[in-house]
């Protein structure tokens, strides 16, 4: 039976179908990637949850596996939870899961989240099939004091200066349960864990789910191994807000021997501080890619329809674009994602168009872009400051709540004549716009280029003429410094999330559409401008994405 399916994706990866959330222990092994996601086997909502498991050459055609971890034993019985991969000495991968318990048995002090290690059956077999899991099971309990039903998300392990293991977990303190922290413990021999501390706590920030902590190069692309110590390396915590359902990190100092982690910018504490994306995206999870020598993120893009909608498409959620992140040489003080390289592969009929310009209030189509499945790039000239643009020492400070929402509403009203935009891109748009996702750029400067501030924005509350999914407004600040050349965007377009990428990375933000429209053909793409100054678009490129096939398993 074929049932039209206008949101699934063509080039993201999905299971067969039911319902998925975060990504798990991502790795490169022996020739292949490995991918395994919290995964429901049953039904396209959360429940029952199980690692899926899939491989790849490349990250961008998949095969699924059998289910990696099931949820058999006392302390995982009611579900196989999120976890990551460490390699330990011998080279051989091992998975750090929580596992959580089932109420009322003979160690039924356990009852909530346990942390538990499964090991390869078979070392030799590059694509990993098999999974057994320890004996030592489970092999790190909540310290007491902690809440065993938030206490849980390994992070991948690693070994100090001491040649000790260490790996996080998230959990949360306090009296009002409002603290959130990564509880540190360490390991000899790997099969037994010690709580020693917490990372960092931060007030105010709930529950952390899915810690990341890793090493970043300060000058190169390059990717480090999570033991890569010595004056090129700064680190970066991630954490996942229950709270809010987004992801935090900071960049800052990983003291080994306090076993502390401070942020640079105390201000931007982690739980509080940058967000890795600023549309939908959680509970993200880095790995040291060994075969190409860079770190790369995974991040899990949920459904912005309803759970009836869920059950009657018969899946729920899919991951992100794999992106290749390292920290922005410019700053310092932020990471730059961009999609992996091998996605490139996908690409064909490039067009480009030169030195388009878009007059104040105009829609300027881009022919030669079609469909569902695009990849766009757009430079736009930055403005002059001559360009009617006067000095304002103080518009910043004034202007410092415009978001994107704002502008949403009352267009460039919001922002008043000292500003520039909005301007951006319609994409599954319906010829007459009745349907589009609009990504859009807004400009606020005081006459000097150093000092604008840029918005970077996501419009869903046009995407659709369904009613009942979550339009939300999305967006951020883009930093744009003196020597920028152009203002320019890449955007991801497959069938049902856009993935889009601001300033070569610098920030970025995924949406979630359902167009009922503006779907296969009927999507197009729009340059648009609803600032009051002209814009010149110095070059638009798209191309065609090609599908994927996901090979899914038969029994
Ligand atoms: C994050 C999360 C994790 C947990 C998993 C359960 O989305 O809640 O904290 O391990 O999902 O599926």
């Amino acid at each position: 039976t074929h049932v039209y399916q206008p949101y699934r994706t063509a080039y993201h990866f999905q299971p067969r179908k039911n319902w998925m959330n975060d990504p798990n222990g991502p790795l490169y092994y022996k020739g292949w990637y490995h991918f395994f996601y919290q995964y429901n086997r049953d039904a396209a909502v959360w429940g029952n949850i199980t690692w899926g498991h899939a491989v790849s050459r490349d990250m961008v055609h998949w095969r699924t596996l059998h289910t990696a971890l099931k949820g058999d034993k006392w302390y995982d019985m009611k579900g196989v939870w999120s976890g990551s991969a460490t390699f330990l000495d011998n080279g051989v991968p091992v998975l750090l899961y929580t596992g959580w318990a089932i109420n009322g048995t003979d160690q039924s002090s356990i009852r909530g989240q346990t942390q538990a290690m499964a090991v390869p059956e078979d070392p030799s077999d590059p694509l990993l099939r098999e999974w057994d899991k320890s004996p030592h099971n489970p092999i790190a309990l909540a310290p007491p004091g902690f809440n065993d039903s938030m206490f849980r998300d390994p992070t991948e392990a690693w070994k100090g200066y001491d040649g000790v293991w260490r790996m996080l977990v998230g959990a949360v303190k306090g009296t009002d349960q409002s603290i959130g922290t990564a509880l540190l413990y360490k390991s000899t021999d790997f099969n037994k864990w010690n709580f020693t501390g917490e990372i960092q706590s931060v007030a105010g920030t709930g529950m952390w789910e899915c810690p990341d902590i890793y090493p970043v190069h300060v000058k190169e692309k390059t990717g480090l191994r999570l033991s890569a110590r010595g004056p090129h390396v700064k680190h970066v915590l991630k954490v996942s807000l229950d709270r809010n359902k987004h992801d935090y990190y900071s960049v800052g100092t990983y003291d080994e021997k306090t076993d502390l982690y401070t942020p640079d910018d105390t201000k931007l504490d982690t739980g509080l501080g940058l967000r890795y994306d600023y549309g939908k995206f959680y509970a993200s999870k880095t790995f040291f890619d060994q075969n190409k020598n860079r770190r790369v993120l995974w991040g899990w893009a949920n459904e912005s329809s309803s759970v009836q909608d869920d059950i009657e498409k018969g899946w729920s959620s899919v991951q992100c674009l794999p992106r290749h992140i390292w920290l922005d040489e410019e700053s310092s003080a932020n990471l730059v994602q961009w999609p992996i390289e091998e996605v490139d592969k996908l690409r064909r009929n490039e067009m480009t168009e030169k030195n388009v310009e878009v007059g104040v209030g105009k829609v300027v189509p881009v022919k030669a872009a079609k469909g569902a499945q695009l990849d766009i790039v757009v430079d736009f000239a930055l403005p002059e400051k001559s360009e009617g643009l006067e000095q304002n020492p103080n518009l910043l400070a004034e202007m410092g709540h415009l978001t994107c929402s704002d502008l949403v509403t009352k267009g460039s009203n919001a922002a008043g004549p000292h500003s520039f935009g909005p301007f951006g891109v319609h994409v599954l748009a319906t010829g007459d716009l009745q349907e589009r996702t609009s990504i859009f750029f807004h400009l606020i400067h005081d006459g000097k280029h150093q000092n604008w501030k840029t918005l970077f924005c996501g419009d869903q509350s046009q995407s659709s003429l369904q009613q009942d999914v979550d339009k939300t407004v999305y967006g951020s600040y883009v930093r744009v410094d003196d020597s920028d050349k152009v203002l320019s965007v890449r955007i991801l377009v497959d069938h049902s999330i856009v993935e889009s990428f601001a300033q070569g990375g610098r920030t970025v933000m995924t949406s979630r559409v359902y167009p009922e429209l503006a779907v296969k053909d009927a999507a197009h793409v729009f340059l648009f401008n609803n600032g009051t100054e002209p814009v010149t678009v110095k070059s638009v490129s798209t191309w065609e994405m090609k599908s994927v096939n996901i090979k899914f398993y038969k029994p």
